[in-house]
Order: C-alpha cells, then structure tokens, then sequence
C-alpha cells in the first residue's frame, strides 16, 4: 500500500491488518513522533464531517505536518473544475489527499490522476478509514481480531461494507441483519467472500437481528439513512422499524460485548440513549481512535 493510496479495505488486502493495529497502538503511547515532518495533507470534502476532518488535521500537526481543508463550497469538484484537473494542480502542492465524495467514482478519479496518495475519507461506497479505527478500537478491547464475531445491525451501507471487507480479511466473523431491500449488494459480497475462504471467516445475512447478535463480541450501528439519502429518510424509518439496537437486542449478544457506532448517531433510531451512554458502548474511545489509526495510515503512506 506504501505511497500507493488507501480508497478501499482491499487496498490492505496483502497487509497484515493485526500488525498494522500493534503498530497503532504503540503509535498511540509514542504521542507526537515527527514521521510526517514538512508534508502537507489536502482534506477535500463534498459532504460535511466533525470526526474525519479535525482528526486527520490533528493527526497531520501531531505528526510534525500540516493540513488544508478545502471546503464543498469552495473547490466545486466536477463543477467550477473537472474532477482530473483538481488532482493534477493539488499534486502540485500537497503531499497526500484525503477526499470525501458522494460516488465512490469520483474518489477513484482522483487517485488515477493525481501523483501523490489519495485516501478515501468515506464516499457512498466505503468507509476505510471509519474501519481502521473501528478494528483498533476492537484490537485494543479483545487483544485480538481473529475468531471474534462482529453483528452490524442496519443498513447495508458504505460503513457495513468497509466492516465486511476488513473482518473477511482478518478471519473475523460478520453477521449483518437488514430489512429486504437494504443489505450488501452481491457484487460486495462476493468479493468478501474471496477474502473469508481464505482467512475462515464466516458471513451470515440475515433479516433477524436477534439472530445476527447471538455469539457476537462487538455489537454495531449507524444510521439508516446516509449523507445524500436524505429524502428517503421517512421511507427507511418506516423499514428499519425494529432494527433499532436497545438493550433487549445487546443483552443477545455475549456479556463481555462492545457497542459501536461510527457517530454521528441519531439516538432513539438506530440506538437508544442506555445503549450508546451505557456500560458497553466504547463510542468515544472509537471516535479518538480516528486519530490514532489515520496516525498509522499518514506515516504509511508518506514513508515515515
Ligand atoms: N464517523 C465519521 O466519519 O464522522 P464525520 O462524518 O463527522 O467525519
Ligand atoms: N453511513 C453514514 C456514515 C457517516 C459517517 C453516511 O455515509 O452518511
């Protein structure tokens, strides 16, 4: 992956994800080692953002660099300036991007013609660096990924699919239960599929959530409706009725299991108040290891 880019989970799919969280968690103690000294990140967002952007603008100062935040309004991707020639002039004065898109194509674009890395920041189709957090936050929890069993309860989404994508690659177990209509597409599901025939993963999809939390380690949610589906929000409350994660459905899951979510959360939706403010829910300890695992990702891929 080194100087290449990080747009997928898959991009790490002949790394050794375990290692990478040891290396996150000895980052995380060492405080403010000088690894990006001098080198500037590019943060270009079409979507609005708390976590994404002041963690990667912390973690880039924290690192000895710097950070620019280019807001939607102001680059007009694909608008005021076609999405190639933005990567052509970007390249000319950052060392690395971070974009949050609204297609997955427009992420992609990006890193074909830009000549420094590009990571994805979330677009409609993943959320690689939400994972990276997400798997260190389980790895400092269970000392460990492989054999443990991760439930995602909800929508078949960009977040879901970088989850699948990472527990298939470690030999974690991932159960998720949506409505019909609203899980992970075939074409996803193959390619993880792949990975978990390899690592002894085991998938299951289902419709019952109380089924998909049986046996589960980490029990995890996020909205029903995402940046740009915000019209169908009446619409998917309606189907996600009774997909909400309360302690009825965490108390299925086994005694010593983590909540999760990626924030930011709609409580009394997706989760309830005693849920993600309760004993078990490790939200905010998630959400600060945005920092830690970008941390690792930015030395990665600036050589540091
Ligand atoms: N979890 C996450 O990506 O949060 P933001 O949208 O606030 O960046
Ligand atoms: N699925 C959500 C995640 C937000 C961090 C979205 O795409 O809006």
């Amino acid at each position: 992956m080194k100087g290449k880019g990080f747009l997928s989970i898959s991009d790490m799919a002949d790394e050794d994800i375990t290692s990478f969280m040891a290396g996150a968690v000895k980052l995380k103690a060492q405080g403010l080692p000088a690894l990006c000294d001098g080198k500037i990140l590019a943060i270009l967002f079409e979507k609005p953002s708390l976590r994404t952007r002041v963690s990667f603008e912390v973690a880039m100062r924290q690192l000895g660099g710097g950070a620019i935040y280019i807001s939607p309004a102001e680059v007009g991707l694909g608008e005021r300036e076609s999405v190639p020639d933005v990567a052509r002039v970007l390249s000319r004065y950052v060392d690395i991007i971070t974009a949050r898109t609204f297609s997955h194509a427009t992420v992609e674009v990006l890193a074909d013609y830009a000549t420094v890395p590009v990571i994805n920041a979330l677009s409609d189709r993943e959320h690689p660096c939400q994972a990276l957090a997400d798997f260190l936050t389980i790895y400092e929890n269970k000392g460990k990924l492989a054999g443990l069993t991760l439930a995602f309860i909800g929508d078949g989404n960009n977040i879901a699919y970088s989850l699948l994508l990472a527990a298939a690659l470690v030999g974690m177990n991932f159960h998720i239960a949506s409505p019909v209509g609203y899980s992970l597409h075939d074409e996803m599901l193959r390619v993880a599929q792949g990975y978990a025939a390899r690592s002894g993963s085991e998938i299951l999809l289902t419709e019952e959530p109380g089924r998909a939390v049986s046996g589960a380690d980490i029990v995890y949610t996020d909205v029903w409706a995402s940046m740009g589906q915000e019209a169908e929000s009446e619409v998917r409350a309606r189907a996600f009725t009774g997909y909400q994660v309360d302690r009825k459905l965490l108390s299925q899951a086994k005694a010593d299991a983590i909540f999760l979510h990626d924030l930011p959360a709609h409580r009394g939706e997706e989760v309830t108040d005693d849920v993600i403010d309760g004993p078990q829910s490790v939200v905010f300890d998630q959400a600060e290891n945005r920092m830690h695992a970008q941390k690792a990702l930015l030395a990665k891929l600036l050589g540091g």
